[in-house]
Protein backbone atom coordinates (compact mmCIF):
# COMPACT_ATOMS: atom_id res chain seq x y z
CA UNK A 1 0.00 0.00 0.00
CA UNK A 2 1.16 3.78 -1.00
CA UNK A 3 1.56 5.67 2.04
CA UNK A 4 2.79 9.35 1.87
CA UNK A 5 4.51 10.98 4.84
CA UNK A 6 3.39 14.09 6.75
CA UNK A 7 6.83 16.13 5.52
CA UNK A 8 6.21 14.78 1.78
CA UNK A 9 2.07 16.02 2.44
CA UNK A 10 3.13 19.15 3.84
CA UNK A 11 5.84 20.13 1.44
CA UNK A 12 3.17 19.26 -1.62
CA UNK A 13 0.81 21.40 -0.25
CA UNK A 14 3.05 24.20 0.36
CA UNK A 15 1.95 28.00 2.19
CA UNK A 16 -1.30 28.42 3.00
CA UNK A 17 -0.96 31.95 4.35
CA UNK A 18 -2.48 33.48 0.99
CA UNK A 19 -5.40 31.73 0.92
CA UNK A 20 -8.74 32.21 1.02
CA UNK A 21 -9.86 31.31 3.86
CA UNK A 22 -11.19 28.96 5.96
CA UNK A 23 -8.05 27.22 6.08
CA UNK A 24 -9.70 23.67 6.10
CA UNK A 25 -11.17 24.40 2.74
CA UNK A 26 -7.94 25.79 1.32
CA UNK A 27 -6.21 22.86 2.32
CA UNK A 28 -8.49 20.74 1.18
CA UNK A 29 -8.66 21.95 -2.08
CA UNK A 30 -4.88 21.81 -2.51
CA UNK A 31 -4.87 18.12 -1.72
CA UNK A 32 -7.86 17.80 -4.37
CA UNK A 33 -5.42 19.15 -6.90
CA UNK A 34 -2.30 16.79 -5.95
CA UNK A 35 -4.89 13.72 -6.27
CA UNK A 36 -6.19 14.81 -9.72
CA UNK A 37 -2.78 15.51 -11.02
CA UNK A 38 -1.04 12.49 -9.69
CA UNK A 39 1.51 13.92 -7.02
CA UNK A 40 -0.59 11.84 -4.99
CA UNK A 41 -1.49 8.58 -6.44
CA UNK A 42 -4.82 6.93 -6.26
CA UNK A 43 -5.27 4.70 -3.12
CA UNK A 44 -2.13 6.65 -1.07
CA UNK A 45 -2.70 6.16 2.34
CA UNK A 46 -2.64 10.05 3.79
CA UNK A 47 -1.22 10.68 7.06
CA UNK A 48 -2.58 10.64 10.30
CA UNK A 49 -4.45 13.75 11.53
CA UNK A 50 -1.83 14.58 14.19
CA UNK A 51 1.21 14.20 11.94
CA UNK A 52 -0.26 16.61 9.10
CA UNK A 53 -1.38 18.85 11.67
CA UNK A 54 2.18 19.24 13.10
CA UNK A 55 3.90 19.13 9.76
CA UNK A 56 2.12 22.22 8.50
CA UNK A 57 1.73 24.29 11.99
CA UNK A 58 -2.40 23.72 11.62
CA UNK A 59 -4.52 23.07 14.33
CA UNK A 60 -5.55 19.27 14.46
CA UNK A 61 -9.41 20.57 14.05
CA UNK A 62 -8.06 22.11 10.83
CA UNK A 63 -6.86 18.72 9.57
CA UNK A 64 -9.72 16.88 10.42
CA UNK A 65 -12.21 18.95 9.07
CA UNK A 66 -10.34 18.88 6.08
CA UNK A 67 -10.15 15.09 5.35
CA UNK A 68 -13.65 15.27 6.06
CA UNK A 69 -14.54 17.64 2.97
CA UNK A 70 -12.32 15.55 1.14
CA UNK A 71 -14.42 12.69 2.30
CA UNK A 72 -17.64 14.44 1.49
CA UNK A 73 -16.60 15.25 -1.69
CA UNK A 74 -14.92 11.82 -2.60
CA UNK A 75 -11.43 12.55 -2.76
CA UNK A 76 -10.29 10.33 0.30
CA UNK A 77 -12.27 7.67 1.93
CA UNK A 78 -11.96 6.38 5.19
CA UNK A 79 -11.67 2.68 6.01
CA UNK A 80 -12.50 1.70 9.12
CA UNK A 81 -9.22 1.06 11.41
CA UNK A 82 -7.03 1.85 8.34
CA UNK A 83 -6.85 5.50 7.57
CA UNK A 84 -7.74 8.03 4.68
CA UNK A 85 -7.12 7.26 1.45
CA UNK A 86 -6.69 9.18 -1.51
CA UNK A 87 -9.69 8.22 -4.29
CA UNK A 88 -11.16 9.86 -7.55
CA UNK A 89 -14.66 11.45 -7.17
CA UNK A 90 -17.27 10.17 -9.39
CA UNK A 91 -15.55 6.54 -10.41
CA UNK A 92 -18.11 4.27 -12.05
CA UNK A 93 -19.64 3.18 -9.27
CA UNK A 94 -19.78 5.74 -7.08
CA UNK A 95 -24.12 5.94 -7.31
CA UNK A 96 -26.31 8.91 -8.84
CA UNK A 97 -24.87 12.17 -9.35
CA UNK A 98 -27.04 14.58 -7.39
CA UNK A 99 -26.87 18.57 -7.14
CA UNK A 100 -24.61 19.83 -4.38
CA UNK A 101 -26.00 22.95 -2.21
CA UNK A 102 -25.85 25.70 -4.42
CA UNK A 103 -25.84 28.03 -1.49
CA UNK A 104 -21.92 28.57 -0.67
CA UNK A 105 -21.01 31.53 -3.38
CA UNK A 106 -19.71 29.18 -6.33
CA UNK A 107 -21.10 29.53 -9.84
CA UNK A 108 -22.66 25.99 -10.37
CA UNK A 109 -21.27 25.13 -13.73
CA UNK A 110 -21.52 21.61 -12.45
CA UNK A 111 -25.79 20.57 -12.94
CA UNK A 112 -27.91 21.71 -16.51
CA UNK A 113 -30.51 22.99 -14.39
CA UNK A 114 -32.47 26.40 -15.25
CA UNK A 115 -33.96 28.37 -12.22
CA UNK A 116 -37.46 28.44 -12.26
CA UNK A 117 -39.83 30.98 -14.67
CA UNK A 118 -42.49 33.11 -13.57
CA UNK A 119 -44.74 30.75 -15.02
CA UNK A 120 -43.94 28.22 -12.52
CA UNK A 121 -45.75 30.15 -9.27
CA UNK A 122 -48.31 30.91 -11.78
CA UNK A 123 -49.16 27.88 -12.43
CA UNK A 124 -48.86 26.43 -9.15
CA UNK A 125 -51.64 29.35 -8.42
CA UNK A 126 -53.79 28.04 -11.03
CA UNK A 127 -53.36 24.38 -9.27
CA UNK A 128 -54.76 25.51 -5.99
CA UNK A 129 -57.51 27.17 -7.36
CA UNK A 130 -58.06 23.50 -9.40
CA UNK A 131 -57.83 21.04 -6.10
CA UNK A 132 -60.87 22.19 -4.60
CA UNK A 133 -62.38 19.95 -7.37
CA UNK A 134 -60.15 16.55 -6.91
CA UNK A 135 -60.18 17.14 -2.59
CA UNK A 136 -63.92 15.09 -2.54
CA UNK A 137 -61.54 12.30 -4.49
CA UNK A 138 -58.71 9.92 -3.07
CA UNK A 139 -56.62 11.38 -5.06
CA UNK A 140 -54.55 8.11 -6.01
CA UNK A 141 -54.06 8.41 -10.10
CA UNK A 142 -51.23 5.29 -9.90
CA UNK A 143 -50.50 6.11 -13.72
CA UNK A 144 -51.34 9.99 -13.34
CA UNK A 145 -53.78 12.35 -13.44
CA UNK A 146 -56.02 11.79 -16.56
CA UNK A 147 -56.33 15.42 -17.10
CA UNK A 148 -52.28 15.59 -17.35
CA UNK A 149 -51.91 12.06 -19.20
CA UNK A 150 -54.23 13.64 -21.55
CA UNK A 151 -52.67 16.85 -22.23
CA UNK A 152 -48.87 14.89 -22.49
CA UNK A 153 -50.55 12.88 -25.12
CA UNK A 154 -51.34 15.96 -27.24
CA UNK A 155 -48.12 16.99 -27.60
CA UNK A 156 -46.82 13.52 -28.56
CA UNK A 157 -49.47 13.63 -31.44
CA UNK A 158 -48.40 17.44 -32.13
CA UNK A 159 -44.69 16.65 -33.29
CA UNK A 160 -45.59 13.48 -34.95
CA UNK A 161 -46.48 10.64 -32.62
CA UNK A 162 -49.95 9.43 -32.66
CA UNK A 163 -50.66 9.24 -28.91
CA UNK A 164 -53.70 8.57 -26.28
CA UNK A 165 -53.91 8.88 -22.64
CA UNK A 166 -53.57 5.43 -22.03
CA UNK A 167 -50.10 5.53 -23.57
CA UNK A 168 -48.82 7.55 -20.76
CA UNK A 169 -47.56 6.85 -17.57
CA UNK A 170 -46.38 10.10 -15.44
CA UNK A 171 -42.97 9.66 -13.15
CA UNK A 172 -41.40 11.76 -10.85
CA UNK A 173 -38.98 13.26 -13.46
CA UNK A 174 -37.57 11.96 -16.32
CA UNK A 175 -35.13 9.69 -14.65
CA UNK A 176 -37.74 7.73 -12.42
CA UNK A 177 -38.96 7.22 -15.83
CA UNK A 178 -35.84 5.62 -17.26
CA UNK A 179 -35.20 3.32 -14.12
CA UNK A 180 -38.67 2.29 -14.29
CA UNK A 181 -38.34 1.18 -17.56
CA UNK A 182 -35.26 -0.62 -17.13
CA UNK A 183 -36.16 -2.41 -14.23
CA UNK A 184 -39.44 -3.43 -16.19
CA UNK A 185 -37.72 -4.29 -19.50
CA UNK A 186 -34.28 -5.50 -19.11
CA UNK A 187 -33.52 -8.55 -16.70
CA UNK A 188 -30.28 -8.60 -14.50
CA UNK A 189 -27.59 -9.94 -16.97
CA UNK A 190 -28.87 -9.00 -19.84
CA UNK A 191 -26.96 -6.12 -22.07
CA UNK A 192 -28.03 -2.28 -22.45
CA UNK A 193 -26.32 -0.64 -25.65
CA UNK A 194 -25.75 3.14 -24.65
CA UNK A 195 -24.34 6.34 -26.23
CA UNK A 196 -20.65 7.17 -24.57
CA UNK A 197 -20.75 9.78 -23.52
CA UNK A 198 -23.92 9.55 -21.99
CA UNK A 199 -26.00 10.79 -19.00
CA UNK A 200 -24.52 9.75 -15.61
CA UNK A 201 -27.83 8.51 -13.68
CA UNK A 202 -29.01 6.68 -16.78
CA UNK A 203 -25.92 4.57 -16.03
CA UNK A 204 -26.13 4.15 -12.48
CA UNK A 205 -29.80 3.00 -12.59
CA UNK A 206 -28.81 0.57 -15.42
CA UNK A 207 -26.30 -0.72 -13.08
CA UNK A 208 -28.38 -0.71 -10.35
CA UNK A 209 -30.39 -2.62 -12.21
CA UNK A 210 -27.85 -5.45 -12.75
CA UNK A 211 -27.89 -4.35 -16.74
CA UNK A 212 -24.12 -5.00 -18.60
CA UNK A 213 -23.42 -1.49 -20.55
CA UNK A 214 -22.72 -1.44 -24.07
CA UNK A 215 -20.71 1.70 -24.48
CA UNK A 216 -20.93 2.83 -28.00
CA UNK A 217 -18.44 6.05 -28.70
CA UNK A 218 -20.22 8.82 -30.11
CA UNK A 219 -19.00 12.19 -31.48
CA UNK A 220 -21.06 14.81 -31.90
CA UNK A 221 -18.85 15.45 -35.59
CA UNK A 222 -19.07 12.72 -36.56
CA UNK A 223 -22.67 11.24 -36.04
CA UNK A 224 -22.58 9.15 -38.83
CA UNK A 225 -19.92 7.35 -37.13
CA UNK A 226 -21.71 6.36 -34.00
CA UNK A 227 -24.65 5.09 -36.24
CA UNK A 228 -22.13 2.76 -37.88
CA UNK A 229 -21.31 1.48 -34.54
CA UNK A 230 -24.44 1.40 -32.81
CA UNK A 231 -25.26 -0.71 -35.75
CA UNK A 232 -22.49 -3.19 -35.80
CA UNK A 233 -23.18 -3.63 -31.72
CA UNK A 234 -26.54 -3.93 -32.24
CA UNK A 235 -26.14 -7.20 -35.07
CA UNK A 236 -23.53 -8.72 -33.41
CA UNK A 237 -24.40 -7.82 -29.63
CA UNK A 238 -28.09 -8.17 -30.06
CA UNK A 239 -28.42 -6.19 -26.62
CA UNK A 240 -32.06 -6.91 -24.94
CA UNK A 241 -32.33 -2.58 -24.71
CA UNK A 242 -30.77 0.35 -25.73
CA UNK A 243 -30.86 3.86 -23.93
CA UNK A 244 -30.54 6.66 -26.48
CA UNK A 245 -31.08 10.28 -26.80
CA UNK A 246 -31.24 11.72 -30.51
CA UNK A 247 -32.83 14.64 -29.60
CA UNK A 248 -29.32 16.80 -28.40
CA UNK A 249 -27.80 14.46 -26.68
CA UNK A 250 -26.58 15.02 -23.25
CA UNK A 251 -23.56 16.15 -23.28
CA UNK A 252 -22.76 16.37 -26.56
CA UNK A 253 -25.96 17.82 -27.92
CA UNK A 254 -26.06 15.39 -31.05
CA UNK A 255 -29.14 15.55 -33.05
CA UNK A 256 -30.13 12.53 -35.33
CA UNK A 257 -31.50 13.38 -38.04
CA UNK A 258 -34.70 11.43 -40.12
CA UNK A 259 -32.32 9.52 -41.98
CA UNK A 260 -30.36 9.09 -38.92
CA UNK A 261 -33.55 7.70 -37.30
CA UNK A 262 -34.66 5.54 -39.96
CA UNK A 263 -31.55 3.65 -39.94
CA UNK A 264 -31.11 3.16 -36.23
CA UNK A 265 -34.71 2.14 -36.08
CA UNK A 266 -34.49 -0.61 -38.80
CA UNK A 267 -31.17 -1.72 -37.19
CA UNK A 268 -33.11 -2.17 -33.69
CA UNK A 269 -36.01 -3.84 -35.32
CA UNK A 270 -33.42 -5.93 -36.89
CA UNK A 271 -31.61 -6.66 -33.28
CA UNK A 272 -34.88 -7.21 -31.50
CA UNK A 273 -33.97 -4.46 -29.47
CA UNK A 274 -36.40 -1.87 -27.73
CA UNK A 275 -35.25 1.31 -27.14
CA UNK A 276 -35.86 3.72 -24.24
CA UNK A 277 -35.48 7.15 -25.32
CA UNK A 278 -34.86 10.06 -23.30
CA UNK A 279 -36.11 13.21 -24.43
CA UNK A 280 -35.87 15.36 -22.06
CA UNK A 281 -34.15 17.71 -24.24
CA UNK A 282 -35.97 17.30 -27.24
CA UNK A 283 -38.48 20.52 -26.71
CA UNK A 284 -35.38 22.52 -26.91
CA UNK A 285 -34.44 22.88 -29.71
CA UNK A 286 -32.55 26.08 -30.42
CA UNK A 287 -32.00 26.06 -34.48
CA UNK A 288 -34.82 23.99 -35.79
CA UNK A 289 -36.97 21.82 -34.27
CA UNK A 290 -36.22 18.12 -33.53
CA UNK A 291 -37.73 15.58 -36.56
CA UNK A 292 -40.46 13.22 -34.69
CA UNK A 293 -39.76 11.10 -32.02
CA UNK A 294 -37.69 7.95 -32.66
CA UNK A 295 -40.58 6.08 -31.97
CA UNK A 296 -42.35 7.03 -34.93
CA UNK A 297 -40.08 5.56 -36.99
CA UNK A 298 -40.27 1.70 -35.37
CA UNK A 299 -42.78 -0.35 -33.01
CA UNK A 300 -42.37 -0.99 -29.45
CA UNK A 301 -40.17 2.06 -28.07
CA UNK A 302 -40.51 3.49 -25.21
CA UNK A 303 -39.83 7.23 -25.06
CA UNK A 304 -39.24 9.42 -21.46
CA UNK A 305 -39.76 13.40 -20.84
CA UNK A 306 -39.80 15.49 -18.21
CA UNK A 307 -41.14 19.21 -17.14
CA UNK A 308 -37.38 19.87 -15.47
CA UNK A 309 -35.60 21.47 -18.25
CA UNK A 310 -38.65 23.08 -20.14
CA UNK A 311 -39.17 24.59 -16.87
CA UNK A 312 -38.00 23.18 -13.48
CA UNK A 313 -36.65 20.28 -11.69
CA UNK A 314 -38.26 21.66 -8.79
CA UNK A 315 -41.42 20.13 -10.14
CA UNK A 316 -40.32 16.52 -10.46
CA UNK A 317 -43.11 15.57 -13.43
CA UNK A 318 -41.56 13.41 -15.80
CA UNK A 319 -43.19 10.83 -18.23
CA UNK A 320 -42.83 7.60 -19.96
CA UNK A 321 -44.61 7.36 -23.48
CA UNK A 322 -45.25 3.88 -25.00
CA UNK A 323 -47.75 1.02 -26.00
CA UNK A 324 -50.71 0.85 -23.73
CA UNK A 325 -49.92 -2.87 -22.43
CA UNK A 326 -46.53 -1.48 -21.72
CA UNK A 327 -47.60 1.39 -19.84
CA UNK A 328 -50.02 -1.36 -17.53
CA UNK A 329 -46.44 -3.11 -16.65
CA UNK A 330 -44.55 0.05 -16.28
CA UNK A 331 -47.32 1.49 -13.62
CA UNK A 332 -47.35 -1.62 -11.75
CA UNK A 333 -43.31 -1.40 -11.32
CA UNK A 334 -43.65 2.36 -10.67
CA UNK A 335 -46.20 1.83 -8.20
CA UNK A 336 -44.07 -0.32 -5.71
CA UNK A 337 -41.95 2.35 -4.75
CA UNK A 338 -44.37 5.56 -5.35
CA UNK A 339 -47.76 4.52 -5.56
CA UNK A 340 -48.89 7.55 -7.27
CA UNK A 341 -47.58 11.47 -7.80
CA UNK A 342 -48.84 14.14 -6.00
CA UNK A 343 -51.93 15.78 -7.36
CA UNK A 344 -51.21 19.50 -6.70
CA UNK A 345 -48.03 19.59 -8.76
CA UNK A 346 -49.78 17.28 -11.45
CA UNK A 347 -52.28 20.54 -11.48
CA UNK A 348 -49.65 22.63 -11.84
CA UNK A 349 -47.72 20.50 -14.90
CA UNK A 350 -51.39 20.86 -16.70
CA UNK A 351 -51.20 25.05 -16.25
CA UNK A 352 -47.75 24.84 -17.42
CA UNK A 353 -48.57 23.09 -20.60
CA UNK A 354 -51.18 24.81 -21.64
CA UNK A 355 -48.95 27.75 -22.13
CA UNK A 356 -46.25 25.64 -23.02
CA UNK A 357 -45.87 27.09 -26.46
CA UNK A 358 -45.49 30.52 -25.68
CA UNK A 359 -43.13 30.28 -22.50
CA UNK A 360 -41.02 27.19 -24.54
CA UNK A 361 -40.66 30.50 -27.35
CA UNK A 362 -39.44 32.46 -24.90
CA UNK A 363 -37.04 29.60 -23.24
CA UNK A 364 -35.45 29.32 -26.56
CA UNK A 365 -34.61 32.70 -27.18
CA UNK A 366 -32.98 33.27 -23.89
CA UNK A 367 -31.80 29.76 -24.37
CA UNK A 368 -30.16 30.91 -27.85
CA UNK A 369 -28.45 34.24 -26.25
CA UNK A 370 -26.92 32.18 -23.15
CA UNK A 371 -25.07 29.70 -25.97
CA UNK A 372 -23.77 32.60 -28.06
CA UNK A 373 -22.56 34.67 -24.80
CA UNK A 374 -20.78 31.00 -23.29
CA UNK A 375 -19.70 29.97 -27.24
CA UNK A 376 -17.92 33.85 -27.41
CA UNK A 377 -16.41 33.89 -23.92
CA UNK A 378 -15.04 30.46 -24.40
CA UNK A 379 -13.01 31.46 -28.06
CA UNK A 380 -11.83 34.56 -26.42
CA UNK A 381 -10.55 33.65 -23.56
CA UNK A 382 -9.79 29.68 -23.88
CA UNK A 383 -9.05 29.28 -27.47
CA UNK A 384 -7.09 26.40 -27.28
CA UNK A 385 -10.22 24.48 -26.44
CA UNK A 386 -12.43 22.86 -29.39
CA UNK A 387 -15.90 23.91 -28.45
CA UNK A 388 -18.56 22.92 -31.33
CA UNK A 389 -21.91 24.82 -31.22
CA UNK A 390 -25.29 22.24 -30.52
CA UNK A 391 -28.34 22.43 -32.34
CA UNK A 392 -30.14 22.62 -28.30
CA UNK A 393 -30.17 21.26 -25.65
CA UNK A 394 -28.34 22.90 -22.39
CA UNK A 395 -24.56 22.37 -22.88
CA UNK A 396 -21.91 22.96 -24.46
CA UNK A 397 -19.32 19.62 -24.63
CA UNK A 398 -16.14 21.56 -24.71
CA UNK A 399 -12.67 19.58 -26.53
CA UNK A 400 -9.80 20.33 -23.77
CA UNK A 401 -5.78 20.88 -24.93
CA UNK A 402 -5.07 17.51 -22.81
CA UNK A 403 -6.31 15.19 -20.41
CA UNK A 404 -6.91 17.44 -17.79
CA UNK A 405 -10.87 17.85 -16.62
CA UNK A 406 -10.48 16.14 -13.16
CA UNK A 407 -7.51 18.57 -12.98
CA UNK A 408 -9.31 21.78 -13.86
CA UNK A 409 -12.33 20.56 -11.57
CA UNK A 410 -10.01 20.75 -8.45
CA UNK A 411 -8.25 23.59 -9.29
CA UNK A 412 -11.77 25.36 -10.56
CA UNK A 413 -13.21 24.34 -6.45
CA UNK A 414 -10.50 27.30 -5.13
CA UNK A 415 -11.57 29.68 -7.46
CA UNK A 416 -15.45 29.21 -6.86
CA UNK A 417 -16.23 27.47 -9.55
CA UNK A 418 -18.08 24.15 -9.26
CA UNK A 419 -17.36 21.75 -12.70
CA UNK A 420 -18.40 17.98 -13.48
CA UNK A 421 -15.26 16.00 -14.67
CA UNK A 422 -15.41 14.53 -18.23
CA UNK A 423 -14.80 10.94 -17.20
CA UNK A 424 -18.37 11.34 -15.12
CA UNK A 425 -19.97 11.16 -18.45
CA UNK A 426 -18.79 7.94 -19.60
CA UNK A 427 -17.71 4.46 -18.12
CA UNK A 428 -14.59 3.75 -16.85
CA UNK A 429 -12.24 6.95 -16.77
CA UNK A 430 -11.88 7.84 -20.31
CA UNK A 431 -12.94 11.51 -21.58
CA UNK A 432 -10.31 13.07 -19.23
CA UNK A 433 -10.03 15.52 -22.41
CA UNK A 434 -13.69 16.75 -21.87
CA UNK A 435 -15.40 18.69 -20.00
CA UNK A 436 -19.08 20.15 -20.27
CA UNK A 437 -20.35 23.31 -19.43
CA UNK A 438 -24.00 24.33 -18.89
CA UNK A 439 -25.13 27.76 -20.84
CA UNK A 440 -28.24 28.11 -18.52
CA UNK A 441 -27.34 30.84 -15.93
CA UNK A 442 -27.66 34.66 -17.01
CA UNK A 443 -24.78 36.24 -19.40
CA UNK A 444 -23.00 38.09 -16.95
CA UNK A 445 -22.78 34.86 -14.87
CA UNK A 446 -21.58 32.89 -17.55
CA UNK A 447 -18.79 35.52 -18.14
CA UNK A 448 -17.62 35.38 -14.85
CA UNK A 449 -17.70 31.67 -14.62
CA UNK A 450 -15.68 31.42 -17.81
CA UNK A 451 -13.23 34.37 -15.95
CA UNK A 452 -12.53 31.50 -13.35
CA UNK A 453 -12.49 28.64 -15.72
CA UNK A 454 -9.74 30.58 -17.39
CA UNK A 455 -7.68 31.27 -14.41
CA UNK A 456 -8.39 27.35 -13.06
CA UNK A 457 -6.89 26.62 -16.51
CA UNK A 458 -3.79 28.63 -16.15
CA UNK A 459 -3.35 26.55 -12.28
CA UNK A 460 -3.71 23.46 -14.45
CA UNK A 461 -1.45 24.40 -17.51
CA UNK A 462 1.44 25.75 -15.57
CA UNK A 463 1.56 23.18 -12.61
CA UNK A 464 -1.72 22.86 -10.81
CA UNK A 465 -1.81 24.54 -7.48
CA UNK A 466 -1.78 28.39 -7.58
CA UNK A 467 1.88 29.69 -6.30
CA UNK A 468 2.22 30.84 -2.98
CA UNK A 469 1.29 34.41 -2.10
CA UNK A 470 -0.99 34.58 -5.57
CA UNK A 471 -3.69 36.97 -4.32
CA UNK A 472 -6.89 35.20 -3.23
CA UNK A 473 -9.40 35.09 -6.06
CA UNK A 474 -12.15 37.40 -6.15
CA UNK A 475 -15.78 36.58 -4.83
CA UNK A 476 -17.39 35.12 -7.88
CA UNK A 477 -20.31 36.97 -8.79
CA UNK A 478 -23.37 34.94 -7.90
C1 LIG B 1 -30.64 13.35 -20.22
C2 LIG B 1 -31.29 13.51 -18.91
N1 LIG B 1 -32.23 12.64 -18.54
C3 LIG B 1 -32.87 12.75 -17.35
C4 LIG B 1 -32.55 13.76 -16.48
C5 LIG B 1 -33.25 13.81 -15.16
O1 LIG B 1 -34.40 14.54 -15.32
P1 LIG B 1 -35.47 14.68 -14.15
O2 LIG B 1 -35.04 15.83 -13.30
O3 LIG B 1 -36.75 14.93 -14.87
O4 LIG B 1 -35.49 13.37 -13.40
C6 LIG B 1 -31.58 14.69 -16.82
C7 LIG B 1 -31.22 15.76 -15.88
O5 LIG B 1 -30.18 16.36 -15.97
C8 LIG B 1 -30.93 14.56 -18.07
O6 LIG B 1 -29.99 15.42 -18.43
Amino acid sequence: METTSARRLAELVGDLAGERPPRYAALAQRVRMLVADGRVPLGTRLPAERELAAALTLSRATVTAAYARLRDDGWATARQGAGTFAALPAGPHRGAWVPGPVDDGSIDMAHAAPSAPASVPAAFAAALAELPRHLPQHGYHPAGLPDLRARIAERYTARGLPTTPEQILVTAGALHGVATAFQTLVRRGQRLLTEQPTYPNALDAARASGVRILPTALDAAEPDAWLDAAERALRTVRPAAAYLMPDFHNPTGRLVDAAGRERLAAALRRAGTVAVVDETFAELWLDTPAPPPLASFGEGHVSVGSLSKTFWGGLRIGWVRAEAETVRHLTAVAVRSTMAGPVVEQLAACALLDGADAALGELRQQLRERRAVLLGELRSRLPAWRVREPAGGLVLWCGLPSPRSRALVAAAEGHGLRLAPGPLFGTGHALDDRLRLPYTHPPELLRAAVSLLARADADVEHGAAPPDGAPAPADPVV
